[in-house]
């Protein structure tokens, strides 16, 4: 059996409820798992939720329940239908107070233990609950977290540290052969200086905190909840419970995380798994911020957005859509709703949903729902179908770099020209005049077999109004199992089909 090809999304703290900042992660992993699952490839994507340590713990007590009973309401209540929301296909959803995930956190550190990794030292030092991160003087701003703006905690207990700075030479030159392993380049070069600048060792575990997996050789600690949140991406996969399977799955191909989470990814990650003798991920993308009002969207400012307030409006097609339409990857991007609504109108409204429904309505019309074969091509229908297959190839080679605008507007465009077709063509004029039915005929087959390559493409980014238009063209094989590297073969529509005039892709707004 090949090796699955492995996608994860951060563990999302429980502390709160979703907001379009998680969700933008979740849709992007998405996207590429289902773009690759069209290239026939086996995908396996994960996602979950971070329930350890204070900032969730003191959340649950403040609320006046005990922190699992609270993690099992915000896991079912809000994180699990975000999910539904935005239509993601994960294939596991791993909660790290799950059994499995305590005893392969257990078996991992245990193994560090016994390898020399681990010893117990005194810590003093900054803490930052909203980060739970032990921070050093030069991270703090007016000794302040700049993330989170408030006071950080001076720390002073003994505990258990994992001896990070003995790896420093070897990150550097993994990351030396290895130039792919974290994008974009600036993620890379913040990486690489801040190994450069010198690594301590890190404490594992905490001595003053009781939410969290007990250390297998002093249950009066925990793991620290970043060293024991990193390790769902193994214990999800088996590790510790089903060496099989983690072997088919491990390691990782890509791990998207927000560039707030960098270095917990891209140092301290690599380093543990250097030290348990783990294969390390092949790709690390760091992408941006959504920014309100200029400032990073979050939780604990009370500026999320929650993903329902979107989709309820747009529909969670045009959620998927938008927000890796209107960001490149890896830059920071502001939300408007008024930038979102104009390209709703624009691209979706009056571009894809407009060229479904005059498609399929002609077709209707004309021909009385059956699919016309073509007659000799002209050279303004060859020219489509060139551009058909240089949009695939552009669309597919973006996609598979995480550069999901480029891919998008690489569709966008074929949608575009094939608009432009039809108002050339006017194949209403050519329906009065019994001597152009053929013409007529080639037309209407060019427009369907444009729709069909177009809802194979946009199917990954728009998996509900694609499966309309599919079904619109009288198709029966599954959609998502078209492949992506054969939509640009020209002629794959069937004449005879029985197409129907579909639904209103995207309804227009009502204006407020
Ligand atoms: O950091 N813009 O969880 P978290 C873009 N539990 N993405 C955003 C965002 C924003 N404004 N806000 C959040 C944690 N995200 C840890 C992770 S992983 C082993 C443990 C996304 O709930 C982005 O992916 O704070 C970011 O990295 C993640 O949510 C942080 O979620
Ligand atoms: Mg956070």
């Amino acid at each position: 059996m090949t090796k699955a090809f492995y996608v994860t999304t951060p563990i999302y703290y429980v502390n709160d409820a979703p907001h379009i900042g998680h969700a933008y992660t979740t849709v992007a992993g998405d996207v590429l798992t289902r773009w690759r699952r069209q290239r026939q490839e086996s995908v396996f994507y994960l996602t979950g939720t971070d329930e350890h340590g204070t900032k969730v713990e003191r959340t649950a007590r403040e609320n006046g329940v005990e922190p699992q009973v609270w993690c099992d309401r915000l896991v079912e209540e809000a994180w699990k239908p975000v999910l539904q929301t935005i239509d993601a296909a994960n294939d596991d959803f791993l909660r790290t107070t799950s059994e499995r995930h305590r005893l392969g956190v257990q078996k991992f550190w245990q193994t560090l233990q016994d390898n020399g990794h681990v010893y117990e030292a005194d810590f003093e030092g900054p803490y930052c609950v909203g980060c739970e991160e032990f921070k050093r003087p030069g991270d703090l701003v007016d000794g302040k977290c700049p993330i989170h703006d408030r006071p950080v905690e001076m720390l002073h207990e003994t505990n258990y540290f994992f001896r990070l700075a003995q790896f420093s030479d070897a990150l550097l030159e993994h990351y030396e052969r290895h130039p792919q392993a974290v994008e974009p380049r600036s993620a890379y070069n913040e990486v690489v200086s801040f190994i450069k600048g010198g690594l301590e060792d890190i404490s594992m575990s905490r001595s003053s905190v009781g939410w969290g997996i007990p250390l297998p050789w002093d249950d009066k600690q925990v793991v620290y909840v970043w060293f024991d949140a990193l390790l769902n991406y193994i214990t999800a996969i088996g590790y510790g419970t089903d060496a099989p399977e983690f072997d088919q799955i491990w390691p990782a191909d890509v791990q998207l995380v927000g560039k707030d989470i960098l270095r917990f990814h891209a140092v301290y990650w690599p380093a543990m798994l250097m030290a348990a003798g783990l294969p390390l991920p092949e790709k690390v993308f760091a992408h941006g911020w959504l920014l309100v009002g200029g400032e990073k969207m979050s939780k604990s400012k009370l500026t999320g957005i929650s993903p329902d307030q979107i989709v309820d409006d747009f529909g969670s097609d045009a959620f998927r859509y938008y927000f890796l339409r209107a960001i490149q990857f890896g830059q920071d991007g502001s939300f408007s709703w008024e930038d979102m609504a104009a390209r709703y109108t624009a691209e979706l409204a009056n571009g894809l949903g407009n060229l479904a429904s005059r498609a399929t309505a002609m077709v209707v019309r004309y021909r009385g729902g059956v699919l016309p074969g073509p007659g000799d091509y002209a050279n303004a229908d060859l020219a489509l179908q060139e551009l058909l297959a240089a949009c695939a190839e552009r669309a597919d080679a973006a996609m598979l770099q995480l550069d999901f605008s480029t891919g998008i507007l690489a569709i966008k465009d074929f949608v575009d020209a094939v608009n432009v077709y039809v108002t050339e063509q006017e194949p209403w004029v050519l329906a009065k005049d019994p001597a152009s039915a053929e013409r007529l005929d080639t037309v209407l087959y060019t427009i369907c077999e444009s729709l069909r390559a177009i809802a194979v493409l946009y199917h990954p980014v728009m998996p509900k109004s694609t499966a309309k238009i599919w079904e619109s063209l009288g198709q029966q094989a599954e959609l998502a199992e078209q492949p992506v590297q054969d939509v640009g073969r020209w002629g794959q529509l069937r004449s005879g089909s029985h197409v129907v005039k579909g639904e209103s892709l995207f309804p227009r707004l009502e204006t407020p």
